[in-house]
């Protein structure tokens, strides 16, 4: 497997954190920071900041994205957002099938699938999340669940749409813990993911697969994460918060 052929992403997941006037802050002392990166940039921002982050990130090498997305057009659907309602802001990627979702918000593998074609469907870039829980690993069916959770996820994609898609892999236990996965463990499981996607489509579509790692990814463990063979980028919560902690990460990503 050929790292160089794929491209690094680092995406920030703001979870439920920013109002409009933190965010456009966020984004303007980010920008000089991330100016020269050699990587992708991702700020995932809460609905309501999306469209200053859109005007603020203009011109830049930032894209947005948001967190979540509905599987259908319009109607009646209370509380929910649709990807054409997305994209029409500029918004360019979107989460989906975070953890948080899958645990909180009755979020499963069929309604992740839907959401992500439904996404494609629109043209916005897909951060699709898998990982298991503690209780999972422990278990000894991590490999199982993420393939099975892949699998499910990307049922009825074409190759084509593959190449809007980056997986993310966070263990759920690794979450907002300061826990962080081992950069053996972050490898081991992100190769079998790439695995899946050889399996799925080709090996070529594999070796071109952006994998991420998420999970208490910060700037002192980043290096290591990133150095590992079958791992692209990472999604990163609480440290992409503050400017000065996310932008280590992408220049971590940019070495
Ligand atoms: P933390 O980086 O806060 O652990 O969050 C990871 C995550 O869930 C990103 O989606």
């Amino acid at each position: 497997m050929n790292k160089a052929k794929r491209k690094a992403v680092i995406a920030g997941n703001w979870k439920m954190n920013k109002n409009a006037a933190e965010a456009a802050e966020l984004i303007s002392a980010l920008i000089p920071e991330v100016a020269g990166a050699d990587c992708e940039v991702v700020v995932c921002t809460p609905f309501t900041d999306l469209p200053i982050a859109v005007s603020k990130t203009a011109g830049t090498n930032i894209a947005v994205g948001a967190q979540n997305v509905h599987f259908e057009k319009s109607g009646a659907f209370t509380g929910e957002i649709s990807a054409e309602m997305l994209t029409e802001l500029g918004v360019q990627y979107v989460i989906i099938g975070h953890s948080e979702r899958r645990q909180y918000f009755g979020e499963t593998d069929v309604t992740v699938n839907k959401r992500l074609k439904a996404a494609l469907a629109a043209g916005l870039k897909v951060i699709l999340c898998v990982g298991e829980s503690l209780e999972q690993r422990q278990q000894g069916v991590t490999a199982e669940l993420v393939a099975m959770q892949t699998k499910i996820a990307l049922g009825g994609v074409s190759a084509e749409e593959l190449k809007h898609v980056i997986i993310a892999y966070e263990p759920i236990w690794a979450i907002g813990t300061g826990l962080t996965a081992t950069a053996e463990q972050a490898e081991e499981v992100c190769a079998v993911i790439r695995g899946v996607i050889a399996s799925l489509y080709s090996e070529a579509d594999a070796e071109t697969f952006t994998i991420q790692y998420g999970g208490s990814m910060n700037a002192k463990n980043a290096d290591e994460l990133l150095a590992q063979p079958d791992v692209d980028g990472g999604l990163i919560g609480g440290a992409s918060l503050k400017a000065p902690d996310f932008a280590a990460i992408v220049r971590a990503a940019s070495r």
